[in-house]
Order: C-alpha cells, then structure tokens, then sequence
C-alpha cells in the first residue's frame, strides 16, 4: 500500500457522504456510493482498503452491506456509522468483524485516526499473509478479542448514561416534591438511596468512558503546564474533604521545578486522583504532602500520606481497573481511580509507582519527561 489507499464510502444521506468524502479525499482515493448494491458493484472493480458503512438504509441494511463487504475480502477493513440510538446495530457490526464505530456527527480528526489505524491493521494482516502465516497468532487473537469486548463495553456503558440520566432527574424532582411532606420522611430516604447508587453508577460508567477514550488515544493535548500550579489546583478542589477529616496538606514544591508538555485537564486529574485517595485512606488528623522536585532530566511528583498504607503483595497490582483492597471496605469508590491516572501518565510518556507498607501510609509518585 506504498500508494494511496481506496476507501469506499456507503451512506444513503448525501450529507455525511460528502462531508466524509471532503475529509478523506486529501489523503486517500475515495468511492462514493448511495446503495449498499453499488458497494458491491466498486468492490468488484477497485482493491478497497477500507469501507465506512451507514447502517441505516433504505433498502439494504448496512449490517447485511457489511456482511458482503466480509464475505468479498475479509481483510478489507469496515468503520461503521452510527445515528444517535443506533447502538444496537454498532454492536451487531462490530460482531460481524467491523474494526470500530463513529457516531454522527463525527469528529474529523476522530474519524481521521481511524481510518489511519484501520488502514495499519489491514497492511499488518496483508503483510501476515505475505509471509504465509494466514493463521493468526494467539497473541493477536487475544488482543483482537479484548478490543471488541472493550467496544461493546463502550457502547453499553454509553448506552447506560441516558437511562441513568432519567433515573437521577426523576428521582430529584419526587424529593424536591415530597420534602415539605412529613409523612414522607422515610420515602424521601428510600429516594436518597436511588439517588446515591445511580450517582454511584454514573461514576462508574462515566469513568469507564474516560478510559476507553484515553486508551484510544483521543483527548491528549500536548501544551507546556507548569504542575506546580496543577497540584495548588488540584490541592483547591479538595480543601473541603481535607477540612472535613482535619487533615493537614504540606505542599512542597520546587519553585525552579521545569514545565512539561501535556494536557493540562488530564493530568488534573492525576493530581485530584491522587490526592482523593490519600484524603480517602487516612484516617481523620492525619498528614498528607505533595512534593515537586527535578531529578535528572525527570519531573518528579510524590504523593505522600500517613494512612492506612498498601500490603506489599498488592502493589503490583493496584493500578488495575476495578482494582480495590480490602482495607477499602465502606470508602466510597470504584476501583478505577489508579487506573486512570497510570492511563495518562503513560500517555504522556511518564511512569506511576507505589510504595507502601501495611499500616505505614502510602507514596505515589509520578515521573515525567521535561518539555523539549
Ligand atoms: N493512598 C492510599 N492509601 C491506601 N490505599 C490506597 C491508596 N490509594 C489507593 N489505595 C487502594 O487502591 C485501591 C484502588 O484505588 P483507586 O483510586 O483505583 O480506586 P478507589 O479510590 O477505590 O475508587 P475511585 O478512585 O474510582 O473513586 C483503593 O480502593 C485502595 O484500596
Ligand atoms: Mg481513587
């Protein structure tokens, strides 16, 4: 695929077919077709590469247009496009082998970086079978199977979010009602309770869509930041869970320390992680500090608290999703937290460790390469 690659475009509304036929056309020979039959038609006279198939159409469904696709070269490589409430048919797509799924209205650059990875796993299989190893390894079976379960999990974790939403809004407004009441003391209680797990459930979701999003690479923007200033930020949000559990916050930061480059928002994040589980996990009166300083050409960040600490054993394992010690027992949360900060700090080429004894506190630290 030295030259430029062929996309087919099947979508029965000329407005996403020519707005992804402008996006693409700068870099890659693009088709156009209204009907999944005349998708059929090109791939009998052009080598298509990748196709990006609608679902909804008149005529023939774009599952059943995909299936064709599959069944003409199953290496060619399919995106679906999805309207909104179509995420049914997204999850019947990606079982019948589609490599992902956009949502209208899609994001250039989105849709840009898909069709490149789709293009790479297509020369990847295609040089596979050059080398006469048709049969996949089990490693890539591995991988290929746990990308679609991550997909599925996306689309039903999204899926979850409007319901949720209902949930949380329907519930409100009964409290808001029944307040004045006081016969309704115990409902507005039972009330509280689908409050507080749907809220739960939120986070969780929404948690798990943060995730998938970084582990696609989306949502990085790399800027000069100062974390000095992140971390009295970070240190800000929190003051209320400090003062709540009259914990006492040191920071102690290299006034010298060098910028890194990253996003600003994400690594935000790392910092309200870190900090809300050292708040979470020490007991009331308490030290928590924060120190910044350069080690060699490294950016270190150290997250110290005098909590409840970590066994040794599970250090290795703690920053797993859904990973949660015994020690957390009733402490809110849902196990994703270590998950997400090791996500974006790899994704800004730095590194995330524990050190802990049972009983002895705990220390995350943070390393980051300087800006060049
Ligand atoms: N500073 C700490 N001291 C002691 N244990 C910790 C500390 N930070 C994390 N842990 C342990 O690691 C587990 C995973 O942390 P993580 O932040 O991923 O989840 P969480 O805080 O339980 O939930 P979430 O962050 O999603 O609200 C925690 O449940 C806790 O058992
Ligand atoms: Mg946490």
């Amino acid at each position: 695929m030295g030259k430029k690659a062929n996309i087919l475009v099947i979508d029965d509304e000329l407005g996403p077919r020519e707005s992804l036929k402008m996006i693409l056309k700068p870099y890659y020979n693009v088709y156009a077709v209204e009907k999944g039959e005349e998708a059929t038609e090109i791939l009998r006279q052009v080598p298509i590469d990748v196709v990006t198939v609608d679902l909804k159409m008149p005529g023939l469904h774009g599952t059943k247009v995909l299936e064709r696709v599959k069944q003409h070269d199953p290496d060619i490589e399919a995106i679906i496009i999805t309207g909104y409430g179509s995420m049914d048919s997204a999850i019947d797509g990606l079982r019948l082998g589609a490599f992902d799924y956009v949502s209208k209205p899609f994001d250039v650059a989105q849709i840009l970086a898909l069709i490149r990875r789709a293009l790479e796993r297509r020369k990847a299989k295609l040089q596979l079978k050059d080398l006469g190893k048709t049969e996949r390894t089990r490693a890539q079976k591995a991988e290929e199977a746990g990308r679609v379960k991550r997909q599925l999990a996306s689309a039903l974790a999204h899926d979850i979010k409007n319901p949720l939403g209902l949930i949380t809004g329907y519930a409100e407004f009964l409290s808001s009602h029944l307040e004045s009441l006081p016969e309704a003391k115990e409902d507005l209680e039972f009330l509280s309770h689908i409050q507080s797990s749907a809220q739960r459930i939120t986070k969780l979701v929404t948690g798990f869509l943060d995730v998938a999003k970084l582990e696609a690479g989306h949502n990085i923007i790399s800027r000069p930041v100062h974390l000095n200033q992140l971390i009295r930020e970070a240190a800000q949000q929190q003051i209320l869970g400090l003062r709540e559990k009259d914990l006492t916050l040191t920071l102690d930061l290299d006034d010298q320390l060098p910028q890194i480059m990253g996003d600003e928002d994400q690594l935000g994040r790392v910092l309200w992680n870190l900090l809300d589980n050292a708040i979470k996990f020490t007991p009331p009166g308490g030290k928590i500090a924060v120190v910044s300083r350069l080690e060699g050409n490294q950016v270190v960040i150290d997250v110290k608290d005098t909590g409840m600490g970590i066994p040794e054993n599970e250090l290795p394992s703690l920053f797993s999703e859904f990973r949660r010690l015994r020690g957390a027992g009733k402490i809110e949360g849902t196990g994703l937290g270590l998950f997400i900060v090791k996500t974006i700090v790899e994704a800004h080429g730095g590194k995330v460790a524990a050190e802990s004894q049972e009983g002895q506190g705990a220390t995350f630290s943070l390393q980051f390469p300087l800006a060049t």
